[in-house]
């Protein structure tokens, strides 16, 4: 659609950026807290860029003050950050640890006072060890009630004062790279266990929110998704059949569980003739059926683009984590698709492609799919950034990618999509999972490598001033801002 005349971004929109807890806090045995599975994968042999881990991070856990300060500074609206699960449960179960609420009570009446609307993530992935020492972590259905408990643990304690709630983030990636390519922990490859463990969080998923209801009956609440619209690599009807299997087994089969409680019936009928298919109890439709959402939680990056792949072809392929342009293999399921290198989109140094446009046609499938409003809880450019002599981090290539998604992001709401807000990924630097702290996404720079911790002090990027005018204007000017501003700032 070609509008002639373009929706402003509502008056209480969310403009927000976002954190993982394992990314950014660090002190990761400090206050009773207990070890998540990241604490012990990451030490293990060859599992992260150069051995890198969370045990510093950027030491938000310390440093939280002088992070909402530069927060507020922005003029930021909504901060997205994630609760360490084994910070406030050291044994996954059991006894509370009140110096872990603490921190959290502390940080969300901090950015109160800075008038930042607090969104918590429940879970980003650091599940307790004591859980997958104890009956497997999501490949037990003792986690459904475990996970439920800690909900109401965080509920009862933020929900007179957190209004948006996140589930679980990403569970079609940390259950996909946890037990199908197995980069993740607990390290599997086993499409089986897969898809069974994916059921348990989905069930996990829908008991949260059915508790929700209960103990925070004025908030709203989703999970959080990877993702990535497909694209047919051409008109072919084979490549619209990869197309629409892709779409359908990577995206419906878990959006239209948490929207409509249901797998859909073409994947469900294909996991079942290869045996894969999760196995499914008395009971569970009844309770996926109480998952349904106030939102659907959109983390964007990239799109994909597919094409037929015979029965006889390729598998996983390798991911780029080195930042080494043109090293990620193309990768697929045999007789359903696989991904190919979409030419009209240029792509970062770790080859994601770069696609502005995807995101506008990712919420309007949502949208006329589920009907429910969206908020885009990460998006953002992870790219190697340079200090200057000076102080001085110029990412204009970070300006140029959010703006475009920014204005990606008007057309969908001109288009008819209901916009609650737009969080960045990420405020400061954090740990990129498996690729270090040089691949970087934050508005402010932390002084740090894979290498030191050096003094981790905060840098304001050029875009830190540049997303400050977008906040102010309300999304109306996005124009580049000149460089010399930095230097104004600085004297
Ligand atoms: C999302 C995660 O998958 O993408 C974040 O929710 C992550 O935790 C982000 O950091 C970017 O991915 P990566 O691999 O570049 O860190």
């Amino acid at each position: 659609m070609i509008h002639t005349t373009k929706k402003n971004f509502p008056s209480d929109f969310l403009w927000g950026s976002a954190s993982a807890a394992y990314q950014v806090e660090g002190a990761w045995n400090a206050d009773g807290k207990g070890p998540s599975v990241w604490d012990i994968y990451t030490k293990l042999e060859g599992t992260t860029y150069e051995g890198t881990n969370g045990d510093v991070a950027v030491d938000h856990y310390h440093r939280y003050k002088e992070d909402v300060a530069l927060m507020a500074e922005m003029g930021l609206k909504a901060y997205r950050f994630s609760v360490s699960w084994s910070r406030i449960y050291p044994n996954g179960t059991g006894e509370v640890n009140e110096a872990g609420l603490q921190f959290y009570d502390d940080l969300i009446n901090e950015l109160m006072q800075h008038g930042i609307e607090p969104i918590l993530t429940v879970y980003h992935w650091d599940v307790p060890q004591a859980l997958m020492d104890r009956y497997g972590a999501w490949e037990s259905r003792e986690i459904i009630e475990d996970f439920n408990e800690y909900c109401i643990t965080l509920y009862k304690r933020f929900g007179d004062r957190v209004k948006y709630w996140v589930t679980l983030n990403e569970q079609n990636v940390f259950i996909g790279l946890g037990y199908r390519t197995g980069l993740h922990p607990p390290g599997v490859r086993d499409d089986k266990r897969m898809y069974d463990a994916n059921h348990i969080a989905n069930l996990a998923n829908a008991k949260a929110i059915q508790s929700f209801r209960r103990y925070v009956p004025d908030g709203k609440v989703g999970p959080s998704f990877a993702f990535g619209p497909t694209y047919p690599y051409s008109c072919h009807p084979d490549h619209i059949l990869a197309y629409e299997n892709a779409e359908d087994l990577n995206n419906h089969w878990w959006l239209d569980i948490y929207c409509w409680g249901t797998y859909p019936k073409v994947s469900l009928n294909y996991l079942q003739e290869i045996g894969e298919a999760p196995t499914i109890l008395d009971g569970d439709m009844e309770l996926l059926a109480y998952g349904r959402p106030d939102f659907i939680g959109v983390n964007y990056y990239r799109s994909g683009t597919v094409e037929m792949n015979p029965l006889d072809g390729i598998g996983i392929g390798a991911m780029n984590t080195t930042g080494k342009k043109g090293t990620s293999e193309e990768s697929g399921i045999p007789g359903l698709y696989k991904s190919k290198r979409n030419p009209h989109l240029e792509a970062t140094n770790w080859d994601w492609e770069i696609d502005p446009e995807g995101l506008r046609i990712g919420l309007r499938r949502l949208t006329s799919r589920y009907g429910l409003p969206i908020l885009i809880t990460e998006n953002g450019l992870g790219e190697y950034d340079t200090l200057l002599e000076g102080e001085y981090v110029l990412d204009d290539y970070r300006i140029d990618y959010i703006k475009a998604h920014v204005e990606a992001c008007r057309n969908a709401i001109s288009d008819g999509v209901d916009l609650l807000g737009y969080c960045t990924w990420s405020f400061t630097d954090i740990l990129s999972w498996l690729n270090g702290y040089k691949k970087r996404y934050g508005f402010v720079y932390v002084n740090r490598d894979e290498h030191s911790e050096k003094d981790l002090r905060r840098i304001k990027k050029k875009s830190f001033y540049w997303y400050k005018q977008v906040i102010e204007t309300n999304g109306n000017n996005l124009q580049n801002i000149p460089s010399e501003i930095l230097k104004e700032e600085h004297q």
